[in-house]
């Protein structure tokens, strides 16, 4: 088969190394790509939210099936425009990717599935907002509706804090993402995600894992997209597993079925758990990054089988192998990241990396300069290993890291602390 990727992450490296290494993949092309994907597969300059580019592309290269990485082609509605056009495409519709581009959507399918989550309402007039805000007191979870690259969402533990960030998001700080507000009790707990492929009627969870947010060790500084990611999460029991999908993901697909707008892709379900009870914080639409890289890790390319039976609508008929097994990603920035960076720093000693089904050093913002490898964004690299326990995984993870020789880029030590 012809697979095109959409997308440059961390993500999209390890969605293209785990599509690569299955015998159905004739040709593999991801666009736009970064440096480490053109090591294995073609990198197309094309952008992935211009759909009428990305349906001539897939025209002119006989392109059987696409799979979409990031959030923004789905929102815009790349799929729609893909299948419209008869290519086999994983990823939701424009309508059904509003569970992660519209927080206040997601809350009214909660309303109609019943699925656990924080009480909420919703504002789109400042006046009120602040109102309610200063009846319900903080902490108070302050989000603006709309996709707002991870920075959209202000956890307020003081009232200052919750009515500034009213005035921030109707004052246009996140664009139309602002122009309507969703306010939330404020949950407390141990977050986790759940990752389970839909096909619209059909689900086939595959896999738990756990981000870091925060940018410094002991999960200080600042919100970032994630610094690192392990799989499985121990927080996610079994027991807890089964109350997501009987409580929230089946009756969120049945809600989204009902409504005709099945959902088709990957569902990434991020939880707050307490007291053995998971509930919903948020849908993304999409394998969460760097998340993806330690799925694939396990998964390997079977992902791709999954991934394709998701498309063709025939999860009942398959099935995800796990070994027992676990893997950690610790994601390399550079320096200042989440706030201004240096870029064009260039990065060596990646030759040297071991690089097989236990140890691989997945690109995100990376290209290649003169025969060099130069670091293009904020997360630069995400180092991932496999191994038969997560301290294994880890030391494997950390010893990689020690051999890239990058003086102007920085990872957290501590990645999988929870777990350990
Ligand atoms: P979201 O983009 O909705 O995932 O929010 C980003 C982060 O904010 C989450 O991962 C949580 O850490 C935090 N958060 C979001 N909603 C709540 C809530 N209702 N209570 C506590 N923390 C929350
Ligand atoms: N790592 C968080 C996300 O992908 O949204």
């Amino acid at each position: 088969m012809n697979i095109l990727i959409l997308g440059s992450g961390g993500r999209e490296h390890a969605l293209a190394w785990a599509v690569k290494q299955n015998p159905k993949c004739d040709r593999l092309i991801v666009a736009p790509g970064n440096a480490g994907i053109a090591a294995i597969a073609e990198c197309a300059d094309l952008n992935p939210e211009d759909s009428t580019a990305v349906v001539a592309f897939a025209s002119d290269n006989a392109i059987d099936f696409v799979i979409i990485g990031p959030e923004a082609p789905l929102a815009a509605g790349v799929a729609d425009d893909l299948r419209a056009a008869g290519f086999l495409t994983f990823g939701p519709s424009k309508e059904a990717a509003r569970l992660e581009a519209s927080k206040g959507f997601t809350k009214e399918i909660c309303d109609i599935a019943g699925a656990p989550t924080a009480g909420y309402a919703r504002f789109d007039d400042a006046e009120a907002a602040k109102d309610y805000i200063r009846t319900q007191g903080a902490p108070i979870v302050v989000k603006a509706d709309g996709l707002a690259a991870g920075k959209g969402v202000i956890v307020a533990m003081d009232l200052d804090t919750a009515l500034n960030a009213i005035d921030d998001m109707f004052g246009g700080s996140f664009g139309g993402a602002g122009a309507e507000v969703v306010i939330e009790e404020f949950m407390t707990g141990e977050e986790a995600s759940y990752f389970v492929l839909c096909d619209g009627t059909s689900a086939l969870p595959i896999g738990t894992a756990q981000d870091h947010k925060r940018v410094g060790d002991g999960d200080t500084g600042p919100n970032t997209g994630g610094m690192g990611a392990y799989s499985p999460a121990p927080v996610l029991t079994d027991d807890i597993a089964q109350k997501t999908m009987d409580q929230i993901v089946y009756p969120t697909i049945k809600a989204m079925a009902d409504r005709g707008t099945p959902y088709q892709g990957v569902l990434y379900v991020g939880l707050m758990i307490e007291n053995g009870q998971p509930r919903l914080v948020e849908y993304n639409v999409r394998f969460g990054d760097p998340e993806c890289q330690v799925l694939m890790m396990r998964l390997g390319a079977q992902a791709f089988d999954l991934l394709l039976a998701t498309a063709e609508g025939r999860l009942d008929q398959v099935k995800a192998n796990w070994a027992n097994d676990h893997a950690i990603t610790v994601v390399m920035a550079s320096n200042g990241y989440p706030n201004a960076y240096e870029k064009g720093t260039v990065i060596k000693g990646l030759d040297s990396l071991a690089d097989d089904s236990f140890n691989m050093c997945f690109h995100a913002g990376t290209a290649e300069k003169d025969g060099q490898i130069i670091a293009t964004g904020g997360r630069v690299l995400n180092v991932t290993a496999r191994g038969d326990t997560l301290q294994e995984a880890r030391d494997r993870a950390y010893a990689m890291v020690k051999n890239v020789d990058w003086p102007n880029g920085f990872y957290r030590t501590d990645i999988g602390w929870r777990a350990l």
